[in-house]
């Protein structure tokens, strides 16, 4: 099979394509680049044993670009990653999120429309659930109220696609909804390089550990968990590329919309997140208590118990391969993929 993965140089889509050449699909990656290196196609094509990935450096909102890659290569599916997702961006540039994520996929779909391919996995995300759920979160508690543009955009764009599907039976959407994406592939050739300073937690431990950041700030240690630091439910990249494969089999099988969720099912605090980096890379990862971060909530774990009955994918990275990964590709690459090979 051919998949279109939109945002394929990024974080995750790049190793969503590995994964996928690995399974004997053909990529076609469409990516433009605003928070990702080639680079990281060029790794993925090594690991791949020298497989061609096709690169079509293109904004998704290009409409006539989107046109002439779809005239050129006979894609029989999309993978759609690209999108911006730093929340605090979000709230201070709303415009500029919903115009890119919204506006790409509905370009998106509209030249899939057209072309007759009728078939996408979305990434979606967590943060469209409400934050008064139970948890574990399942496929059925209640999303909305989110607290950020950046969630907005998912929650509106899974309306769409959910839209299109009820619209024209033919369309098959499935809707991924990721917990914490954490880790790295284990060769430490891909991983996850964030411009800036990181927003995410495991990034900044990994680039404290490095020397990078002089300290992690721990936001907040008075919460209702265990040890009163945040909870979250961290899932190796590499498990979570692998959902995508499985996503796709159900795409080929099934019509409408089918909607999971992509974590563990297990939480872990920001302090159980930094004494296991601590304990499997023997590299230690000062930190200081500081205020909450705004908007963040207490606890969000998932149930996985969909995706592993109905796509038959689970996750198989422990919290320690997960704390491995990420300090090898940090430590074999200190500045990203903008460090010397
Ligand atoms: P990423 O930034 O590494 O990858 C996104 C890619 O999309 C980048 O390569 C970027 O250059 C590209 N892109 C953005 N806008 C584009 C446009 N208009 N046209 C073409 N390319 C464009 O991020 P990631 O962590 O790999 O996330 C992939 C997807 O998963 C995103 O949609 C993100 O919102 C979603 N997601 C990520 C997380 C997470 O914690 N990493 C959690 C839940 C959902
Ligand atoms: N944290 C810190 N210090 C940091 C960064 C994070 O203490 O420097 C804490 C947070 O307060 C939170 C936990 O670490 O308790 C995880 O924070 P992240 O920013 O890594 O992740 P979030 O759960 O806040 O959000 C992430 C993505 C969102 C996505 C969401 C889905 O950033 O895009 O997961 O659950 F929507």
């Amino acid at each position: 099979m051919t998949v279109l993965v939109t945002g394929g140089a990024g974080y995750i889509g790049s190793h969503t394509c590995l994964e996928l050449l690995k399974e004997g699909h053909k990529v076609v990656v469409a990516d433009n680049l605003c928070n990702a290196s080639a680079k990281s196609l060029e790794r993925v094509s090594r690991l791949a044993g020298g497989e061609e990935i096709p690169f079509v450096n293109c904004d998704l909102r290009d409409e006539e670009q989107l046109e002439a890659l779809f005239q050129r290569w006979s894609i029989d599916c999309v993978i759609h990653f690209a999108g911006l997702k730093a929340v605090g961006e979000s709230v201070a540039k709303p415009l500029a999120y919903y115009d890119n994520n919204l506006n790409s996929t509905i370009t998106l779909c509209r030249v899939m429309e057209r072309h007759g391919v009728k078939k996408i996995v979305f990434s979606s995300s967590a943060t469209v659930y409400s934050g008064d759920n139970q948890m574990p979160l399942s496929e059925q508690s209640k999303t909305g109220s989110c607290t950020n543009p950046y969630g907005w955009t998912k929650f509106m764009c899974e309306q769409i696609l959910r839209d299109l599907a009820k619209a024209d039976p033919d369309w098959t959407v499935v809707l991924l909804r990721y917990f914490n994406p954490v880790g790295a592939h284990e060769s430490g050739l891909i991983g996850e390089d964030p411009k800036g300073v990181p927003n995410n937690l495991m990034p900044f431990i990994s680039q404290t550990a490095i020397g990078r950041r002089s300290c992690l700030s721990v936001f907040g240690n008075d919460y209702d968990t265990h040890d009163g630091t945040g909870v979250r439910d961290y899932i190796h990249v590499v498990d979570l590329a692998r959902g995508h494969v499985a996503a796709l089999d159900f795409l080929m099988k099934e019509k409408g919309e089918g909607v999971f969720n992509l974590g563990t099912g297990v939480g872990y605090s920001v302090l159980d997140m930094v004494h296991a980096f601590e304990r499997a890379n023997g590299v230690p990862v000062p930190y200081q208590i500081v205020d909450r971060r705004p908007g963040d909530l207490a606890t969000v774990y998932s149930t996985p118990e969909k995706s592993r009955r109905e796509l038959g994918w689970e996750a198989t990275h422990s919290l320690e391969d997960m704390c491995r990964d990420s300090w090898n590709w940090q430590s074999k690459n200190p500045q990203g993929y903008e460090s010397e090979e």
